[in-house]
């Protein structure tokens, strides 16, 4: 028999004691308030979609002066909502604004619908945002879930996995959906909205004017800096090259790299492919071997000697450069069509070179003239 697990989210408790702190301390005052005309609401949701409430007041005062209701502003020009817009950064937004004003003029006779799915099908409203304009201007229930939200459920309901997630989001979607109240969806969803905004803040909540500090798992387990979960850390991935500096009166044998991938075309140490050790043991009998091979077109390998690991972080990944000291004797001369070069010491502080080569090339041979009496 398959045993499907049930999800229990209803908590009429949660609703009902949001809906009356909401009607008692929450916000009751802002512009977009107190009505029911679906154009004020749908255009203070966008804005306050990326925006703190502070930041869109003159804003929306501004703009609805301008655009006094849904026709005028399909009728401007693009050009004129984006410079009203100007500043409030985002401006998809504004673009999708404009789009939108004219397709609920062209489809819906210039009357929002009232229905959640069909306001989430216009330009620039998601599933919350088309929940929010439905519950304000049409009392329909329908659940938001932003930020804001997250952070409520997350700490209310002791949900320790990470809300970004896919599963944790849609597991938040459908407990959004069963905790909505029969009546009052307005004060419960402007009272999820004035919770987040105003006492279950990210660094400092409010935990002692919190109406559901019974209820809250992350107050009553002492969890609300843990909850909700951050993002977790992507793992860089981590490379490992070992390099080679052949030295030899006072010059360093550099080679130029191919014109794409890391460093393109700079001028680098060269590279080992072989598996000589990386690590910061002591490098194995046989490493003897690949390291004569691999200087061997330069000359005969007289001795070599393990640098301590460089790291070098590139933005995705990490590099730990193994580098090997080596001396040689009988040098042979560089090939006609090389892509070698001996750099004497005095010239790697001006030379071409990655940051981290450079500084290990410095710290190995110096930066001026007397580097070659340091050296032998
Ligand atoms: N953020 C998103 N919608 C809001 C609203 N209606 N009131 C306050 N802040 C909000």
């Amino acid at each position: 028999m398959k045993v499907v697990a049930v999800e229990n989210f209803a908590d009429s408790g949660f609703s009902a004691d949001l809906i009356g702190w909401q009607k008692v301390h929450g916000r009751h005052a802002l512009p977009w308030q107190n009505t029911r005309d679906a154009y004020r609401i749908w255009l203070s949701e966008i804005m306050l979609q990326q925006t703190q409430v502070s930041a869109v007041l003159g804003y929306y005062a501004r703009f609805l002066a301008r655009f006094p209701t849904l026709r005028d502003l399909a009728a401007a020009p693009v050009e004129e909502v984006m410079a009203q817009w100007s500043g409030l950064g985002y401006y998809t937004r504004a673009r999708n604004l404009h789009k939108c004003a004219q397709r609920v003029v062209a489809e819906y006779d210039g009357v929002f619908p009232s229905d959640p799915v069909l306001l989430a099908e216009l330009p620039g409203i998601g599933r919350s945002t088309a929940a929010a304009i439905a519950a304000f201007s049409s009392g329909r229930r329908a659940a938001i879930m932003d930020g804001n939200v997250k952070r409520v459920f997350a700490r209310v309901f002791g949900i320790d996995t990470y809300p970004g997630e896919k599963k944790t989001e849609e597991a938040m979607w459908r407990r959004a959906e069963a905790l909505l109240p029969e009546e009052g969806i307005e004060s419960y969803t402007q009272g999820l909205m004035d919770m987040g905004a105003t006492l279950c803040t990210r660094s400092s909540p409010s935990c002692e004017r919190c109406p559901m500090q019974v209820r809250c798992v992350a107050f009553n387990t002492g969890r609300t800096k843990d909850l909700p979960v951050r993002k977790p850390k992507k793992t860089t991935p981590e490379k490992h090259a070992v390099m080679l500096a052949i030295v030899d009166k006072g010059q360093v044998l550099l080679e130029q790299r191919p014109p794409t991938g890391i460093w393109g075309g700079l001028l680098s140490l060269p590279e080992l492919d072989g598996h000589v050790a990386t690590e910061d043991d002591e490098a194995p009998a046989e490493d003897h071997d690949a390291m004569s091979l691999a200087v061997s077109r330069f000359g005969e390998m007289e001795s070599y000697q393990r640098l301590s690991t460089v790291t070098h972080v590139f933005t995705h990944y990490k590099l730990h450069i193994a580098p090997y000291r080596v001396t040689l004797t009988r040098l042979l001369p560089l090939a006609a069509q090389s892509n070698h070069v001996w750099l004497d010491a005095a010239h790697i502080a001006d030379a071409a070179l990655p940051a981290p080569i450079k500084k290990l090339l410095l710290e190995l041979l110096g930066d001026s003239r007397d580097a070659q009496q340091r050296m032998f």
